[in-house]
């Protein structure tokens, strides 16, 4: 188990984006967490793949993609040409696990990570069988679509199921959680087995970013 930390920019302020990224930096972070919302899977929209490209060689961090997209076959390779490392879509997004599979394998091609995740609704067995094939499994403990929404305890029981399953197989998994994170969710979380805390609003904006992400260790 890990103890990583991906402050997530839908929080940050989009005017000062560079110096948001240099804060989440400077305080430690390994990951740096963009959301993209194409207004169909999600109702909002967020970065343009073009603020990832302008951004993504300016730090050290992993650029770790969420993708929150109707067409992740389309987007997901898209977004390794803009510098992601780790590129992560939704299950809920796809036909079945074969095309989940076909875009695991493309993205392992172009030598980007592939992580998927699954929605609050959606039970750990939608994707258990992929668990061999992925770098990232993400929890979403929120629906996805915006920030700033209360934690839902029912991820708790999925990160522990995971945790399970990927250690008991030895894959080469990581478990990242996503949504309502903040010092008290976060310590349940890893209580869990999550390797991988994303925060937005619990930590731009906030003078004590550094404090913030040592208390989501
Ligand atoms: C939600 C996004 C999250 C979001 C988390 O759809 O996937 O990454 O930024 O925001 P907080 O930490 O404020 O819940
Ligand atoms: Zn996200």
């Amino acid at each position: 188990m890990n103890n990583y930390v991906s402050p997530s920019l839908l929080a940050a302020n989009k005017n000062h984006l560079q110096d948001e990224i240099k804060t989440a930096e400077a305080a430690g972070a390994e990951y740096i967490h963009w959301d993209i919302m194409d207004g169909k899977f999600v109702p909002n929209t967020s970065f343009k793949a073009s603020e990832v490209k302008a951004h993504a060689k300016s730090h050290k961090m992993i650029n770790d993609v969420h993708i929150m997209v109707a067409d992740p076959e389309i987007e997901a390779p898209m977004f390794v040409g803009c510098g992601a490392d780790l590129v992560t879509f939704h299950i809920e997004a796809v036909k079945d696990e074969k095309e989940a599979e076909k875009i695991i394998d493309t993205l392992h091609k172009m030598k980007c990570k592939a992580g998927l995740s699954i929605k609050p609704m959606t039970d750990v067995s939608a994707i258990e069988s992929l668990l061999g094939k992925l770098d990232l499994v993400l929890v979403m403990s929120v629906e996805p679509g915006k920030g700033g929404q209360k934690f839902m305890p029912s991820a708790l029981r999925k990160i522990r199921k995971l945790r399970k399953i990927i250690d008991k197989n030895r894959f080469n998994c990581l478990i990242e959680v996503d949504g309502g994170i903040n010092d008290k969710t976060g310590k349940r979380c890893r209580k869990a087995g999550a390797d991988i805390l994303v925060a937005g609003s619990y930590l731009f904006g906030h003078d004590d970013f550094e404090e913030r992400v040592k208390l989501l260790r």
